[in-house]
């Protein structure tokens, strides 16, 4: 099972939304899809689920491509739009007994049971789509676009409207998904990101910056050493030569080292604190945040 992404652009009259894109997606990966507004996310997640057309490059699924085999690619894909456009009209169930006839499944009733109660949408069921608030629609939203349970998942700002405890519920629906499908949703909620996917792309100005595991985007920054001491180390300035560590600063009980790939600067500390009967209260590595690295890429 997978998605591939290859050489892909897409042109508004003569604006470039989209330039030259390639990535891939296996079974099991949540990827995370960011970019300032206006980088393309949405321009390229309508080409994957075949509302709009490429310039140039080519989309498969499973080896389908979306434009040669258009109704066999949908039949595996699952889109919640940006814009999420429903009809107002119809019951929550009336919308997804609409949706499981287009999508031929079987055992309807018994989808649309599960994909209410996974959504918490069973208090809604009385009203119609239009009469439900904001967070409540996106639901629906995500409800539709599970329903036939498909290969591909693609959310367009999934989380969006959501309160906090739903917030958290429909991360979960997301990632309980990935263990059959591929999930690739856009977001602005770079926490998000870090809590449930298993590697980020990012988008800037039509292009692909990064294409990463998380663990390997957050590597540079990771890269200072904060060690609490219990006693005043200023005495021992003049030792911390024999770390052959970069000394970044130095506090009374805190010092803070440059880390060395290759060294283990870990053990030397240890080594250090017992060698001078010190005690060592904390050893933390600083943590990078996905806001900062998406600032340097994006900027
Ligand atoms: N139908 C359209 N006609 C003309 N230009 C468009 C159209 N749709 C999008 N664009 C332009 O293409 C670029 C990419 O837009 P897109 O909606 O893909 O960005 P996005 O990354 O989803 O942004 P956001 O985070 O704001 O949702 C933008 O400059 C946008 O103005
Ligand atoms: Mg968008």
């Amino acid at each position: 099972m997978s998605l591939n992404v290859h050489q892909v652009s897409k042109k508004y009259d003569k604006q470039i939304a989209v330039d030259a894109i390639s990535f891939s997606i296996d079974k099991g990966e949540v990827v995370g899809f960011l970019g300032p507004n206006g980088a393309g996310k949405s321009t390229t997640l309508k080409m994957i689920a075949g509302f709009l057309t490429p310039d140039s490059g080519t989309i498969t699924i499973n080896g389908i491509a979306v434009d040669k085999d258009p109704i066999a690619a949908k039949k595996l894909i699952g889109y919640l739009p940006e814009s999420n456009a429903l009809y107002e009209d119809l019951y929550v169930k009336e919308y997804l007994q609409f949706l499981g006839k287009i999508h031929q499944i079987n055992q309807i009733p018994k989808r649309i049971d599960a994909v209410v109660e996974q959504l918490g949408l069973g208090p809604m069921q009385q009203k119609k789509i239009g009469q439900l608030s904001k967070g409540y629609k996106q639901r629906v939203g995500i409800a539709a676009a599970i329903l036939h349970e498909p290969a591909l998942l693609l959310l367009d700002e999934p989380t969006s409207g959501l309160d906090p405890n739903q917030l958290i519920e429909i991360r979960n629906v997301i990632k309980s998904l990935s263990t059959n499908a591929m999930i690739l949703f856009s977001t602005h909620i770079l926490h998000e990101v870090t809590a449930i996917c298993s590697s980020v792309l990012v988008l800037h100005e039509g292009k692909l910056v990064a294409n990463e595991p998380i663990e390997t985007l957050l590597q540079p920054l990771t890269n200072n050493l904060r060690v609490s001491f219990e006693d005043d180390i200023t005495a021992f300035r003049d030792q911390l030569g024999e770390l052959n560590a970069y000394v970044i600063s130095i506090d009374k009980h805190l010092l803070v080292l440059k880390l060395d790939a290759n060294v283990d600067i870990k053990k030397k500390i240890m080594q250090f604190a017992i060698d001078k009967g010190l005690n060592i209260q904390r050893l933390q590595t600083e943590e990078a945040s996905l806001e900062e690295i998406f600032k340097l890429l994006t900027h």
